[in-house]
This record gives structure tokens, C-alpha cells and sequence, in this order.
């Protein structure tokens, strides 16, 4: 069967959006308890006390910011006020308290002060990629100053608590969540999934779902797993094929390191 070219008012694309890296699904299949033991640990602000503070950890594109990302959407339906922080983009004590007072719409100054003055309601404070803040010194103001709160820190490396100052590991004393890496098959449904989302229907010839998922499950890495399969329609558009063939996934393969 020879299939007419795609034309350029058309796509194989439903929803290309739900394949960048900013896009969080609705539903995370297989951290489903983990969201609960996060939902369950911040809950508590919802009545107006402490909740209890959170280390996750687990390797790079297990979804971990996505997953704290969810809970935290679900919980602002019911009233919380959470705050995240990605400490890769900012990275000094400074920084970090000028992002927190900028979701708080502090203008001016942004001091701790005037963050705690702001804050009327139990709040959640999430400190992504927390290994890469050049010092702790907001951490430990944060967890002496704000009253009723909660802290979750992300990282992937495990063993980041173990190294951090004792005065504020005594503060924080934060339970571990540990996301553990996908198991092949998982990593097949998320594709599937997210497949079925991003494209039409009948838009992936089989070998290169193949490819695809070899790929992934070889770098475990979801992230990567999602980029591939963007380029991969990208090159089948460009060539105004109405199919991803393999080949499509291998010029993909070639340019993403
Ligand atoms: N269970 C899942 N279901 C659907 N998509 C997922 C799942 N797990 C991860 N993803 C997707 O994989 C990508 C990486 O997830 P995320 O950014 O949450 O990883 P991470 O654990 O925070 O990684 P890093 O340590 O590198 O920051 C995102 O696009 C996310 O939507
Ligand atoms: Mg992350």
C-alpha cells in the first residue's frame, strides 16, 4: 500500500507539547505510591500543622520532579501553597530566598523577613536538585524561621543527606523516598503510553517502536526515551512520511548524545 505524502497543513503529531521536557502528565504510571507517601506527607498543612519533611532521591529522568510536580497541582486543588525551587538554577542561599520571595509576589527586597511576613498559611517548600546549591544556609534559615511547614528535598545522589551539616540534618530530619529505577517493561507502558498521547493512532511502524524502547531501557532514562521520540516523528514529518519508520529513529539516534 503506497500512502500519500504528509502535507504540510498535516502532521502525525496529536499533541507534539506533551513530548517536551517542561509537559507533566496527568498521570505518572508506576509511582503512584510514592505520590501517596508525598500527598501523605504534606497533607498535614491542609489543617493548618507541620508536615513532614521529605529526601527523594533516585537516578536522573525516573520521575521524581514530575511526580512531586503532580502531588503538588492535586494538593493546590484542595488549597496548598507550595513553593519549588530548582537549586540547579539557583544555586546560592541568595538566590534561592529571591526565588522563593518572587512565587510569593514580594516586591523589593527579597528577605526572609519579609517571606515570613507573607506567609499566612502552612506552606511546602520543595528544593529540587538540592545538590547543587553552593551553600545551605537558606535550608537551615528556612527550617529554624518558617514555623508550619514542610521541606522536600530531590536529588540524585542518595547518599546527599549523609554529607550536610549535622545542625541541619537534626532540623530537617527528613524521611527518605527512594525512586527506584524502571524495570523494562514499565519503561515499554510509559513509552506506550506517552505514544499514544503524543500521535495519531497508526503513526509508528512496529520496529521502529522496537528501536525505540531498546534504546531507552539501554540509557534507563525516560527523559531521553521522550526526546528520541520527538526527533524521530520529526525526521518522519520532514520527510513528509505518514509513518515513523526505524530509519527515522536511527537519524535520531544519531544526533542525541
Ligand atoms: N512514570 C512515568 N510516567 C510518565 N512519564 C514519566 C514517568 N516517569 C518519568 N516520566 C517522564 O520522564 C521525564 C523525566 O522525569 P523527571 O523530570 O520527573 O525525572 P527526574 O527523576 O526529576 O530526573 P532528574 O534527576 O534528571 O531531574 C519527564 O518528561 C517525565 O514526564
Ligand atoms: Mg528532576
Amino acid at each position: 500500500m503506497k500512502l500519500t505524502p504528509l502535507s504540510s497543513e498535516e502532521s502525525i503529531f496529536s499533541n507534539i507539547d506533551s513530548l517536551s521536557p517542561d509537559f507533566v502528565p496527568k498521570i505518572l504510571p508506576f509511582r503512584e505510591n510514592e505520590q501517596k507517601e508525598i500527598a501523605l506527607a504534606l497533607q498535614p498543612l491542609l489543617n493548618g500543622t507541620s508536615g513532614r519533611n521529605l529526601f527523594i532521591y533516585g537516578k536522573a529522568g525516573v520521575g521524581k520532579t514530575h511526580a512531586v510536580k503532580r502531588v503538588l497541582e492535586e494538593l493546590a486543588e484542595h488549597g496548598l501553597l507550595s513553593i519549588f525551587v530548582n537549586c540547579w538554577t539557583h544555586a546560592e542561599s541568595e538566590n534561592i530566598i529571591g526565588a522563593i520571595a518572587k512565587q510569593l509576589s514580594i516586591i523589593g527586597d527579597s528577605t526572609l523577613e519579609k517571606i515570613k511576613a507573607r506567609l499566612t498559611m502552612p506552606c511546602a517548600f520543595v528544593f529540587d536538585e538540592i545538590d547543587q546549591a553552593k551553600s545551605l544556609d537558606f535550608l537551615y534559615a528556612i527550617l529554624e524561621e518558617i514555623k508550619t511547614k514542610a521541606v522536600v528535598l530531590i536529588s540524585n545522589k542518595k547518599d546527599f543527606i549523609a554529607g550536610i551539616d549535622e545542625r541541619i540534618r537534626s532540623r530537617l530530619l527528613a524521611e527518605h523516598i527512594e525512586f527506584r529505577d524502571y524495570k523494562e517493561d514499565e519503561i515499554r507502558a510509559i513509552l506506550a503510553e506517552r505514544r499514544k498521547y503524543a500521535f495519531y493512532e497508526g503513526t509508528w511502524h512496529k520496529e521502529a517502536i522496537a528501536l525505540l524502547e531498546e534504546k531507552t531501557i539501554e540509557r534507563n532514562d525516560i527523559r531521553f526515551g521522550l526526546a528520541l521520540m520527538k526527533n524521530s516523528g520529526l525526521n518522519a514529518e520532514r520527510e513528509a512520511s505518514r509513518i515513523v519508520f526505524r530509519k527515522h529513529v536511527e537519524e535520531a539516534l544519531e544526533k542525541l548524545s
